[in-house]
């Protein structure tokens, strides 16, 4: 496979556990401007990029997220927050700008996985701990960090020809 984006794609799976090492802040930036990106209904871009990587704050985090404890170990938190009022297509927006954050983060070798975290039980938490603005909605959580191959799950996946149609049903 020759394409790197393709490969990216083809190749990325959800991390759940990772090694203690710091993402520097260029390869972070350079991660939330792919996230910046994205496309968004009506171009509104009503949204905020969280990154979180003060110890402290990710494992009030991780302790909040029932499905997310391991974001304690990763080296960064994003949290994706959208102004439900500006934007058309909040959530639409978020998720848009979620896969591109983790291919992006796949292409620097960073793991991802995805904290289901839009009006969940540790979602008000969470919109607490960081000072979320009134106006404001938190839309996806993530985790990113490096990782060891061997640790990563490989769930299968459907075959294209049990999920692709042509023309009609
Ligand atoms: C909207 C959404 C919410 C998810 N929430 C969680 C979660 O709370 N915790 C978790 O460990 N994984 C979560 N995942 C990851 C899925 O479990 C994972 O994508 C799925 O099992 C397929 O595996 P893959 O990402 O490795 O292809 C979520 C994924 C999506 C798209």
């Amino acid at each position: 496979m020759s394409n790197k984006t393709i490969k990216n794609i083809k190749e990325r799976r959800s991390v759940r556990k990772y090694i203690d090492k710091n993402i520097s802040g260029e390869i972070l930036e350079e991660i939330i401007d792919c996230a910046r990106l994205a496309p968004t209904g009506n171009n509104r871009q009503a949204w905020s990029f969280l990154v979180i990587t003060d110890a402290e704050i990710k494992s009030k985090i991780a302790s909040y997220a029932r499905y997310g404890k391991f974001i304690e170990e990763a080296g960064a938190c994003i949290a994706i927050f959208v102004n439900q009022n500006k934007a058309t297509t909040p959530l639409q927006d978020a998720s848009a700008a979620t896969e591109n954050i983790m291919i992006a983060a796949k292409s620097y070798d960073l793991g991802t996985c995805w904290i289901n975290s839009y009006q969940k039980e540790h979602s008000k938490k969470i919109k607490d701990l960081v000072n979320c603005p009134q106006d404001m909605e938190l839309m996806t959580l993530m985790s990113i960090g490096y990782y060891q191959e061997e640790d990563v799950n490989m769930p299968s996946k459907k075959n294209l020809s049990e999920v692709m149609v042509w023309d009609k049903f």
